[in-house]
């Protein structure tokens, strides 16, 4: 009898890998649509080519990427979890799509050093270690044109002050240290609850 692998939902696979590491992970489900347009609100699709994202999980802002950007444009989607990026190579057939196996940390050398514009992110900067976040969001300085935009989300339960966050990481003020305006907008139809930063550069 020929072996059937198992293959997870999506909902599935997101639950089996936050188990698996809940610090990269950073959540138990995926991003809600209504999160998903907080991030693209004030992205200029008619005008971007070249579009990162980081921590595509399994695609849930990819797939509003994707619905949004223009049929010449390219999206770079990097996730440092393998079985999240076989995941996307498997359930996305769209050609504008290049699923990255690798590190945000690692932007400028995946992007063979073109400028990108917009950035993406949906990493957890609170849980990650100071070094990787500054070296993540020094390869973004390095690579975003100009006037470009970085979108990127904290949950509630993450910030500063929050009873259920043991945190100091203070996301706001460390994005101001990278760019010139930084505007927020809190959805509140995602679980958790999250405030989605818009970034840009002068
Ligand atoms: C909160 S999940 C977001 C998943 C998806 N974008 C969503 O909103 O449903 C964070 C993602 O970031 C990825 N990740 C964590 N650290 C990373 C890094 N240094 N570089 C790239 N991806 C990373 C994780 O593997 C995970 O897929």
């Amino acid at each position: 009898m020929p072996e059937h692998k198992h293959i997870p939902s999506a909902a599935g696979l997101f639950l089996r890998e936050s188990f698996r590491s809940i610090r990269s992970t950073a959540s138990v489900v995926p991003s809600s649509r209504y999160l998903t347009a907080a991030l693209c609100e004030h992205i200029d699709f008619h005008r971007a080519r070249l579009i990162a994202e980081f921590g595509p999980g399994t695609g849930a802002v990819t797939n509003g990427i994707l619905a949004r950007m223009h049929p010449d444009a390219v999206l770079y989607a990097i996730d440092m979890n393998p079985s999240f990026v076989e995941h996307l190579q498997r359930s996305c057939q769209d050609p504008r799509l290049i699923a990255v196996h690798g590190s945000a940390a690692d932007l400028s050398r995946i992007l063979a050093g073109a400028e990108v514009d917009p950035v993406v992110s949906s990493l957890g900067l609170t849980s990650m270690n100071h070094a990787l976040r500054k070296s993540i969001y020094d390869q973004v300085r390095e690579c975003l044109r100009p006037g470009g935009v970085l979108t990127q989300y904290q949950y509630l339960t993450s910030k500063a002050g929050c009873k259920l966050s043991r945190s100091e990481f203070d996301e706001l003020r460390f994005l101001e240290t990278y760019f010139a305006k930084v505007t927020t907008k809190w959805v509140f139809v995602n679980f958790p609850p999250a405030c989605a930063f818009t970034c840009r550069k002068a």
